[in-house]
Formats: C-alpha cells, sequence, structure tokens
C-alpha cells in the first residue's frame, strides 16, 4: 500500500486529481504540470498506447504525490474505488484511441472504447460525488469549416469516428450537466498538440508508423524513417501545403491546470464550457520541416505527394477565449517545439529503464505502484 501523505483528502488549493490516460503523451505532460502546481496526481491507464516507464520518470521531473493504477477506464467499479479510496476532487479524462484512420477502419472498436469509456467514468463520478470534469477533446470537432480563425462558437462536424467520438461525448457531458445540477465540465478543444518536455524524459514515441507530422519527421530526422511524405502541395495556402495551428505539448498541459483553477472558481450560468487550446498561428508542412531542420542542424529528406483524404487545407484556433477565461496562453514557439520534440526523439532510446515499484493495496482490486526514480 504506498504511503500517503496525511489525509489524502484536499487541503489548501492542490487537489487531488485522477487523470485517465496519464501515462500517455499528453497525459504525463499534464500529470508533470499538476505536480509542480501542487496537486497529487492519480494515474489510471491500461498502457495500450503509452509507456510504464514514461510514468517511473515523472517523478525525475517534479516532486509530488502520484499514484499509478494500472487498469481501464471502463471497468467502472475500479474507477469508483479509485475515487473514493483517493478522495479524488475531479477528473482530467484523457483515455481514449486516437488515430483517425484506425477509426475509420474499425469505428466500433472507438465507439466501444471512447464512449464506452466516457459513460462508464461519468457513471462511477455521479455514483461517488464527484462532480468535476476536464475532457480531452480536440479541434477535429470542427470538421472541415472554412472559417479560419475558428472560435468555439464555430459548426461542428465529424468527418470520421475518432472525431465523432469527442463530438458525441462532449454532447454527453452537456446532457449530464442539464440533468444533474451539481455537475461541471470543461472540454479542452486541443489543436496540434506537438513537442515534449524539455527535460527529454518524456515525449511522443508513437508505436508504430507514426500518422503525425512532428513524430514522423523527427524519427526521419534520426534515421528511423526514409523520407517525410508531404501531402498535397497544391493547397489554396501561401506554399501550397497543409497548414495548422500546432501547440506545445507543455503549454498544453498548462491549459489544463489553468482549467482546473478555473472549474474549483464560481460556476457559469453554462456549467460545461467548451474551450480551444491554440496559439492562434498557424504554420505549413514546409515551414515545420525547415524549423525542424534548423533544430536538427541537417535538411530533412522529403517528397511531395498526393493530399490525404480528409484533410483540411488549414486549421487554425481563435484562442481568446481560453486567455480570457483561464487566463492561458501558449508561450513557446515553433522552434522551441521543434527542439524539444527533437531533444526528446535523441535521448528516447538511450534512456535507462527506471523502475516500478508495484503493490496491490490489501483489501481493494487496486493495483498501486509508488513510483520511485531510476537508481
Ligand atoms: C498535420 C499536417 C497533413 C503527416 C490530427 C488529428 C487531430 C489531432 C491532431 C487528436 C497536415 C501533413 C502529416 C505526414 C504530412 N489529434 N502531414 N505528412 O491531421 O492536423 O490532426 O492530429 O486530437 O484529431 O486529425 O495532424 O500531424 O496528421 O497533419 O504532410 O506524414 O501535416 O496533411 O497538413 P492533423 P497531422
Amino acid at each position: 500500500m504506498m504511503q500517503r501523505t496525511n489525509d489524502h483528502r484536499s487541503s489548501g488549493t492542490g487537489k487531488t486529481i485522477l487523470a485517465t490516460g496519464g501515462a500517455g503523451y499528453i497525459g504525463s505532460h499534464v500529470v508533470v504540470c499538476l505536480l509542480e502546481a501542487g496537486h497529487r496526481v492519480v494515474i489510471l491507464d491500461n498502457f495500450e498506447n503509452s509507456d510504464r516507464y514514461t510514468v517511473a520518470r515523472i517523478p525525475r521531473i517534479a516532486p509530488g504525490l502520484v499514484v499509478l493504477v494500472e487498469g481501464d477506464v471502463r471497468d467502472q467499479a475500479l474507477v469508483t474505488d479509485i475515487l473514493h479510496q483517493y478522495h479524488v476532487d475531479a477528473v482530467i479524462h484523457l483515455a481514449g484511441k486516437k488515430a483517425v484512420g484506425e477509426s475509420v477502419a474499425d469505428p466500433l472498436l472507438y465507439f466501444n472504447d471512447n464512449i464506452g469509456g466516457a459513460v462508464s467514468l461519468l457513471r462511477a463520478m455521479q455514483a461517488s460525488g464527484v462532480s468535476k470534469l476536464i475532457f480531452s477533446s480536440s479541434a477535429t470537432v470542427y470538421g472541415m469549416t472554412e472559417i479560419m480563425p475558428i472560435d468555439e462558437s464555430a459548426p461542428t462536424s465529424a468527418t470520421n469516428p475518432y472525431g465523432r467520438t469527442k463530438l458525441m461525448i462532449e454532447e454527453i457531458i452537456e446532457d449530464l450537466t442539464f440533468a444533474d445540477s451539481d455537475f461541471r465540465a470543461i472540454s479542452l478543444r486541443y489543436f496540434n498538440p506537438v513537442g515534449a518536455h524539455s527535460s527529454g524524459l518524456i515525449g511522443e514515441n508513437p508505436k508504430g508508423a507514426p500518422n503525425n507530422l512532428f513524430p514522423y519527421v523527427a524519427q526521419t530526422a534520426c534515421g528511423l524513417r526514409k523520407k517525410v511524405q508531404v501531402f498535397g502541395s497544391d493547397y489554396a495556402t501561401p506554399d501550397g501545403t497543409g497548414i495548422r495551428d500546432y501547440l506545445h505539448v507543455v503549454d498544453l498541459a498548462r491549459g489544463h491546470v489553468a482549467a482546473i483553477a478555473h472549474i474549483f472558481g464560481p460556476a457559469p450560468q453554462n456549467r460545461h464550457q467548451r474551450i480551444n487550446l491554440g496559439t492562434g498561428t498557424g504554420y505549413s508542412v514546409l515551414q515545420v520541416l525547415e524549423a525542424f531542420s534548423k533544430a536538427c542542424g541537417f535538411r530533412i529528406p522529403y517528397d511531395f505527394a498526393p493530399r490525404r483524404p480528409g484533410d483540411a487545407a488549414q486549421s487554425l484556433a481563435d484562442p481568446s477565449l481560453a486567455h480570457r477565461l483561464l487566463k492561458w496562453k501558449a508561450m513557446r514557439d515553433l522552434d522551441q517545439m521543434c527542439a524539444d520534440h527533437w531533444a526528446f526523439q535523441m535521448k528516447a532510446a538511450h534512456d535507462a529503464r527506471p523502475t516500478l515499484i508495484s503493490r496491490s493495496a490489501p483489501g481493494s482490486s487496486l493495483s498501486v505502484s509508488r513510483l520511485s526514480p531510476a537508481p
């Protein structure tokens, strides 16, 4: 059983947060920022798309109380146990599948995992009296909108099953806030998260060939991939390639800490707020290749290839609601994103495997690990 600082109930501003999917690329950065802000964190992760060693590195970056529970957010009894046992004050729900292509090939997998996981979590929260939720949503809910930059009032639509699950979960949350007057939620609509923590200890290390641009460029830069395929050079953009609002993952994580502070403040009229997290500045594929070449010190090989089906010419956030409501603003530019992503890519293969001390908590179904930094 892990030793806990006196009572695990929230004392002062520090809250106890359950981070589902907290071992993932975004989740691990969110956990680090929560710890740095003085919160205590329980990570629930099934390690389907994440790595135990990422979690074991967290104590080397940020001091603080973090508990790891290996399990699935769809296990309602387990989640209820966690919420009670650790006196959780709020939940940040990041667990879910997020590969667009996979969702097109197997939509039922996405509805089962993403929608099923969200409903199971919400039921456990309701049963446990935990009424504050930050949901990891996505700019993908805006579909192929032409309005640029995109603010939260823009029309939503789904262009793939993955995006549809994000939209559907936002609607489920909306309905719950109408049914349960205690329930409060913030759906954070991420634009394009990239980069890594400056320590180089945590970052994006996708299993298999990356779907997204940054990890593919990074793997090409370190020789894991032959060359980058630039999907489309005939878009109505200055250099013909797709433009996106790339956001440093640490800035994204800071947005979650700001959302936690906000959700414990005075309740607004609309208890489900949807908020963009983006920089408001867009960069094309060729500009990313240019910036990444500067970061790694050599030209990155690429070829032009046909457009990727479903891709929009550009996607750009209007982040003014986050600035106003959350007092949050992205602080890291494209050069920093590339430098940090590259530093992580270079370190990823060489780090010592830290150890996890795992014990099952007596009398409960929780398998709990107290994290210790690598020797
Ligand atoms: C960026 C740009 C591509 C790969 C996706 C998800 C979205 C969100 C973020 C979760 C585009 C081009 C890409 C490559 C390329 N994820 N590209 N060669 O498609 O904007 O968004 O990730 O929420 O839901 O859809 O990101 O990185 O795949 O593409 O030219 O090998 O890079 O055409 O213009 P995207 P991306």
